[in-house]
């Protein structure tokens, strides 16, 4: 028997929504045919927003989304995009497999995406190719109330209000795609830009985000929090998994048993890199000014799906990278006390997605369905966790944790989600309840068989079912039999 404990008298405070936030970019069919269809595609949309897509994104709650980029950001001038559509530019996506971008999906569509959806929004602007007053007058265009130059455009391309976009990205991997920066330089720019990035209503100030390391540079977070730390309010890093390394993403589909506990293991390191940037960042805040982390683009990277264009990163998704997903999620939670947002990369059709899309088809990945399982943990309060379980695997680069776990509390119930990353047993589990008493327990869960996943023809391979969980007759504990590869979640009534 494992066992978890699930601690009800110690927290790290609130679950901020924004931790299940995602991200969307102007790259292979994320926007274009994922978000946004013309008449002409025949598919059932309202103004122009896809409605299949909106619906099942409506259902697991998306608190958040990222736009344009990515790399696409600082490349992207928002003027291009805006006013009537017969007038707008075109330009070459020079990112990303080097298709024309017409430019018909601009910042009043993606708010009218965001608006139809019911979630906040996330700028990134362009710091690489852009100026400074470009980005300045873009704040201006999206917050200004009263009579501005920029306010006043906004409202002959038809908006009367302003949107009030509190989440402003200062640039987007400044160190490579995004102007190939040093850490030096890109903190002087940080603080110029952010210096013009004006608040146009006090009730609603915007909220600056500084463009990040990769992956372990902390050198990087060091510097721009030394240099830019109090003129930002948060600092980003990126983190993607993959099997090998950059060389050899490996496969979606299709992989081995070792590639299965090689994947987890990678993944797993991505505690370490939110202690060591969060420790960094500590030493800068002071009382007054707390500074954010964020991780607005992770998840899996493999090699792109045969006889697609290598361009458009498309790729199937299956119960391994539930598990990730499921793992990553549970890693920041524990960790919302310095982690404030995230951003899944990508949402539709791009990575490790949400919804894949072929037509008028959509069909809702793995990932999709733990992101269902855990959206009560949004804006809940933390619950510390521990598993009692052993290690999977002698070979360093396989060992992952047999059991993977967090917790948290809202409206009298509280949500434990638990990971079973053994790719062929099953566990049994008791979770103590410690220092708080259950009246019922109900169990859900998305599991198969390793390289289980959905498409086009079957797409209902994977999805999520209800799991037996059982109540002592103390309430102080509950027990499960978790199947093997499995994300569950229990939803403990308290009494
Ligand atoms: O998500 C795909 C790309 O990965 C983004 O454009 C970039 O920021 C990162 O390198």
């Amino acid at each position: 028997m494992n066992h978890i404990i699930v601690n009800g008298k110690v927290s790290k405070g609130t679950i901020n929504k924004n931790i299940y936030g995602q991200f969307t970019e102007h790259l292979g069919r994320c926007v274009y045919e994922g978000i946004y269809v013309k008449d002409e595609d025949n598919i059932p949309n309202v103004n122009g927003i896809r409605s299949d897509v909106l619906g099942a994104l409506k259902n697991i709650e998306v608190p958040l989304v990222r736009w344009p980029g990515g790399c696409f950001a600082d490349t992207y001038h928002w003027k291009d995009g805006i006013g009537p559509k017969k007038d707008r530019k075109t330009i070459v996506n020079t990112n990303w497999g080097g298709v024309t971008e017409d430019n018909s999906f601009g910042t009043h569509e993606f708010m009218e995406f965001a608006s139809q959806l019911g979630c906040d929004v996330y700028l990134s602007g362009n710091v690489g190719s852009g100026t400074v007053q470009e980005l300045s007058d873009w704040i201006e265009y999206c917050n200004m109330g009263g009579i501005s130059p920029m306010a006043n455009l906004r409202r002959e391309n038809g908006r009367e209000e302003p949107w009030n976009v509190k989440y402003w990205g200062i640039g987007n991997e400044a160190w490579g795609c995004g102007g190939n920066m040093s850490a030096e330089y890109y903190s002087d720019e940080a603080r110029k830009f952010a210096t013009y990035m004006r608040n146009y209503d006090n009730e609603h100030p915007i909220y600056k985000i500084a463009s990040g390391s990769n992956g372990p540079d902390f050198n990087w977070t060091k510097t721009v929090c030394e240099r830019a730390g109090h003129m930002i309010d948060a600092i980003t890093f990126h983190y993607y998994t993959v099997t090998y390394d950059w060389n050899n993403k490996g496969k979606a589909t299709g992989f081995t048993k070792d590639e299965y506990y090689r994947l987890l293991h990678n993944t797993l390191n991505i505690e370490n890199m939110i202690n060591n940037h969060s420790n960094i960042i500590k030493q800068y805040e002071t009382k007054d000014h707390k500074i954010g982390l964020i991780i607005d683009e992770w998840g899996t990277w493999f090699d792109v799906e045969d006889g697609t264009n290598p361009g458009f990163l498309y790729q199937q998704n299956s119960i391994r990278d539930a598990v990730l997903a499921g793992i990553n999620l549970n890693i920041f939670n524990n960790h919302c006390d310095t982690v404030v947002m995230t951003n899944i990369a990508q949402m539709i059709n791009v990575l490790q997605a949400m919804i894949l899309t072929d037509g008028d088809k959509m069909v809702l990945t793995p990932t999709y369905h733990v992101y269902d399982l855990y959206k009560k943990h949004m804006n809940a309060n933390h619950l510390e966790s521990y598993v009692d379980a052993d290690i999977l695997n002698d070979q360093e680069e396989l060992k992952v944790p047999r059991l993977n776990v967090s917790a948290s509390c809202k409206d009298g119930k509280a949500l434990v989600t638990v990971v079973n990353l053994s790719e062929s047993e099953m566990a049994d589990v008791d979770v103590i309840l410690s220092g708080l008493k259950a009246s019922s327990v109900s169990g859900r869960c998305v599991t198969g068989d390793m390289g289980d996943y959905n498409s086009f023809e079957k797409p209902d391979v994977v999805g999520i079912r209800s799991i037996d969980a059982a109540v002592a007759e103390d309430g102080c504990s509950f027990k499960a039999s978790l199947p093997k590869n499995s994300v569950c979640a229990f939803e403990v009534v308290l009494k």
